[in-house]
């Protein structure tokens, strides 16, 4: 009798779980929300990695399944001086990604910014030649990724080329070397890791002068025979920029190349544009006013809703283009460790991420939680 009753248990349980599997599953963290669409990543600052911050750990490991570091993986952290490479923070990184089984972004190889001032010049002070950047461009890349080969699954191997109106940006690189450095830079990488992702990354994606020199730049490498994966979209957003229109051509047109499309970058300030700045050059900088600064104490109920809304759109835009898209990448965990409370302007209290404060998630998680079954 008792058997019988146990087994009569145990059946209704499982039907119980059946029914609720297929029709009322809710999916509780990101992760689990876009497991079979994409990858959703975050950006690790140093207390992340170091495990300082186990608050914001115990959400990375809820809810991403890819990381990339803020910053401990860009050249003037990794070669500070030229041959003293310094790995400490970058293998703690690697190593976190293992153990919580992520997928592994390596941010960014060649990059104008945060790049030390050794890389152009010689010891009196003068640009190097172009043999001698390419040369130093290759031993950059070549250490870098061999160190990591297979663990590292994808490399932004060339940050922010292109300006808005589709031409090269002047940088050292591209003065030095020419618009060949970016044929370079993929060619040294993928002889470095034959089977890693290679990456083309920049803000302003959808600037439409932009996103035409990029698919012109992608599509020449490609002809080139240069292996390129993927294009990323950084997604430093505003409140009012850009429309989504002209975000899902940029999708499109990306993605019609033949590449993979990420949103690398992903955040989306609150606050208001001193100037005209849209995009996201780390060197502009503007000083700080009260009046730049209006939500010190608290976001009002309805910026928070603008927000929500804006969230919840673009997260609809990536669903649709679920076959295009293959990871989307918040620019760091909670509102506190927003790079944007300080650019372009130092000081200022900002909103531009899915957890506050208090390690909470918004209501716009769950939200977006919600569409991801639809
Ligand atoms: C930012 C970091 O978030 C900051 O901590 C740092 O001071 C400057 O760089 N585009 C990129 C990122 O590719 O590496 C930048 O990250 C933001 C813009």
């Amino acid at each position: 009798m008792k058997k019988g009753a146990l087994i009569i248990c145990s059946c209704l349980l499982t039907l119980l779980f059946a029914s609720y599997t297929n029709d009322q599953y809710k999916p509780s963290s990101l992760k689990d929300a876009f497991k079979n669409k994409f990858y959703i990543g975050v950006a690790l600052n140093l207390r992340q990695i170091w495990a300082k911050d186990t608050a914001g750990l115990a959400i990375v490991k809820k809810h991403f399944n890819s990381i990339v570091a803020e910053n401990c993986m860009k050249s003037m952290n990794l070669q500070p001086k030229e041959g003293q490479f310094q790995f400490r923070d970058a293998d703690q990184f690697v190593a976190f990604g293992e153990q919580n089984n992520m997928y592994i972004i390596g941010h960014t190889l060649i990059w104008h910014s945060q790049t030390p001032r050794w890389f152009f010049v010689d010891e009196k002070g003068n640009d190097v030649s172009r043999e001698v950047l390419i040369q130093r461009m290759k031993s950059h890349i070549t250490t870098v990724v061999s160190r990591y080969k297979g663990r590292v699954k994808g490399w932004d191997v060339v940050n922010e080329a292109i300006l808005d109106d589709g031409s090269y940006r002047k940088s050292k690189f591209y003065t030095i070397i020419g618009e060949d450095f970016i044929r370079l830079a993929f060619e040294f990488a993928h002889a470095a890791d034959p089977d890693a992702e290679l990456y083309y990354n920049d803000f302003s994606m959808s600037v439409e002068g932009k996103r035409n020199g990029v698919v012109k730049m992608v599509t020449q490498l490609k002809n080139q025979g240069v292996k390129v994966t993927g294009v990323g979209m950084q997604g430093h957003l505003g409140l009012d920029y850009p429309t989504l229109g002209d975000f899902e051509k940029s999708i499109q047109a990306f993605s019609a190349t033949g590449v993979k499309v990420m949103i690398t970058e992903l955040d989306i300030t609150v606050l208001p544009n001193p100037g005209q700045n849209r995009g996201a050059e780390v060197n502009l900088n503007y000083d700080y006013k009260k009046a730049m600064n209006p939500y010190a104490d608290g976001l009002p109920k309805s910026v928070e809703m603008k927000l929500q809304q804006r969230y919840v759109d673009f997260f609809r835009l990536f669903l649709k283009h679920q076959e295009k898209i293959s990871r989307v990448t918040l620019w760091g965990v909670t509102d506190e460790d927003s790079w944007r409370n300080n650019w372009p302007v130092f000081g200022r209290t900002d909103y531009p991420l899915l957890f506050d404060r208090q390690f909470k998630a918004k209501p716009m998680v769950e939200m977006i939680v919600g569409i991801s079954k639809k």
